[in-house]
């Protein structure tokens, strides 16, 4: 079974092909980035338009890369939600129309099953049970894995995800967008330890997260101190990005201990921050545990792990009629088990 796999939640136009015995047969992305980049943030508006103008030509691309046609194809997924409406519009209005008319099975697939299931694509595989550690733009969760599709969300952050808080922090501090990674990048000439920053709910017993203190309190660090002079900035952004992964971390350590899980997927845009992959595999060590990750490109956005979470459901005979709607909000917590 050859699966197309549509990702276009937000501000990526992923495109990829999957095959339940080659695996990953082609994948390519195009990225709004630019797009963007002169409004500091994500118009809509314009990422509905841009997935539009791009969906065509990235799977007329796509189909070349594999030397295949429409006709190889033997089923369709797309990126059902969470997400922008109208980007994820796109998307299903897409897939389901190109279904309707090749008479093919379609399904909608939760973004965030995607970032989950991409650590899969990968050689070395972590055995289940799992604790997977989402973190994203607009995510962040600890999910127990019991088995492919049946997920229980254990945490989840009560205001900002971790990555809309690296952006938003990188906003206040005049660098350009997309912020995180470049905030990222800044940490890694800074002083960790100069500014103390909160470390919200870390002392709680829960498994929930809260981001939106700590870019207030930084956002007031950054009133106080002159962030033109380059060490500054560099040791602001080190100790704001200290204040996330020791949450991040020391919850995942929490939530693993707790449920009995050594094996950690982490997943997600935040994924590809290289301190919390430090500090993660320092702290799973202890326990005898480790984490796994997709490759630093599938970290982000892209296609591939829709058409590979498609394709999981799709062979377990899962579908949707055409009478497709999108989810803007959705748990993981509901979908149907494989
Ligand atoms: O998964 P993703 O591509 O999109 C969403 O589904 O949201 O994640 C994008 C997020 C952005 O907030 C970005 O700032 C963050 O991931 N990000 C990072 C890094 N690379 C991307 N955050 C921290 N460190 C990084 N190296
Ligand atoms: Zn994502």
């Amino acid at each position: 079974m050859l699966v197309l796999g549509i990702e276009s939640s937000c501000d990526e136009t992923g495109v990829a092909l999957y095959d339940q015995h080659l695996g990953l047969v082609a994948h390519t992305l195009y990225s709004q980035v630019e797009t963007h980049a002169r409004y500091g943030g994500v118009v809509p508006e314009l990422a509905s338009r841009d997935h539009i103008q791009k969906l065509l030509p990235l799977i007329e691309s796509l189909l070349a890369q594999a030397s295949c046609t429409l006709s190889d194809i033997d089923g369709i997924a797309y990126t059902a939600g969470p997400g922008l409406a109208g980007a994820l519009l796109v998307g299903a209005a897409f897939a389901h129309s190109l279904a309707l008319a090749r008479h093919l099975p379609c399904i909608g697939i939760h973004h965030m099953e995607g970032h989950l299931l991409s650590p899969l694509l990968e050689v070395e595989q972590p055995p289940l049970p799992f604790l997977a550690l989402l973190v994203s733009g607009g995510h962040t969760l600890l999910v127990k894995v019991s088995a492919l599709g049946q997920y229980q969300v254990l945490g989840e952050s009560l205001d900002d995800a971790a990555g809309e808080a690296f952006d938003k922090t990188a906003k206040l501090m005049g660098l350009p967008y997309p912020g995180g990674p470049r905030l990222a990048q800044l940490a890694q000439l800074g002083d960790a330890t100069r500014y103390p920053l909160p470390r919200p709910l870390l002392h709680r017993q829960d498994l929930n997260f809260s981001f939106s203190g700590l870019k207030t309190a930084t956002a007031q660090l950054i009133q106080k101190v002159d962030c033109q002079q380059a060490q500054v900035q560099a040791d602001v952004a080190a100790s704001f990005q200290a204040a996330v992964v020791d949450v991040l971390t020391a919850k995942t350590l929490q939530a693993a201990r707790l449920h009995g899980l050594k094996h950690v997927v982490v997943s997600g845009g935040v994924s590809a921050n290289t301190r919390l992959r430090w500090q993660l595999q320092q702290g799973l060590q202890v326990i005898g545990g480790r984490a796994y990750y997709p490759r630093l490109e599938f970290c982000t956005d892209n296609g591939a792990m829709i058409a590979f979470a498609g394709c999981l459901r799709l062979a377990a005979g899962q579908h949707n009629q055409h009478d497709f709607s999108v989810k803007a909000r959705w748990s993981l917590d509901e979908l149907p088990s494989l």
